[in-house]
């Protein structure tokens, strides 16, 4: 069962605290802002609200597919994984409850897993 401390107003703010601390990072704030126009930001973080609301409390607000946009950054690697990972971390375990947490790094994990596999292979690797 889910914790019940994982509500929407949760969700909420670990996507606005993960990408707040993620567009000031030198290695992946640039990144961003390159795929993201500053009006775009708004769209972006619901969006981002809507994919872990659809993971993780198993509402259907997300009917995207979470991989295109990463096979279409040509310097995504493994550092980039490791720093995004690493700030994901350092929010939900400010923000959340030790089991929440556990629940989003586990989803995170695995996703971004399966996109290093998929971007591996996408190029020939
Ligand atoms: C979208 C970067 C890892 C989930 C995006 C976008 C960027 C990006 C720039 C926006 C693309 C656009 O709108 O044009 C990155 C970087 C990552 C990373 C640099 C780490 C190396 C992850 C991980 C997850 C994730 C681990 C899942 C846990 C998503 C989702 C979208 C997205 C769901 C929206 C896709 C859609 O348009 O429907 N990412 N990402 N990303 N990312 Fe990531």
């Amino acid at each position: 069962p889910l914790p019940e401390v994982l509500d929407e107003a949760m969700i909420h703010a670990v996507v606005h605290g993960f990408y707040d601390g993620i567009r000031k990072d030198a290695l992946l704030g640039p990144i961003f802002d390159g795929a993201i126009a500053p009006e775009e930001w708004p769209v972006h973080l619901a969006k981002m609200c809507d994919f872990w609301s659809a993971t993780l409390l198993r509402t259907d607000r997300y009917e995207g597919r979470p991989l295109p946009p990463h096979l279409a950054i040509p310097e995504l690697g493994e550092q980039h994984f490791r720093r995004w990972l690493t700030l994901f971390r350092a929010t939900v375990e400010r923000l959340c409850p030790p089991e929440v947490a556990d629940l989003f790094l586990d989803r995170a994990l695995r996703i971004a897993h399966s996109f290093r596999l998929a971007i591996a292979f996408s190029r020939g690797e």
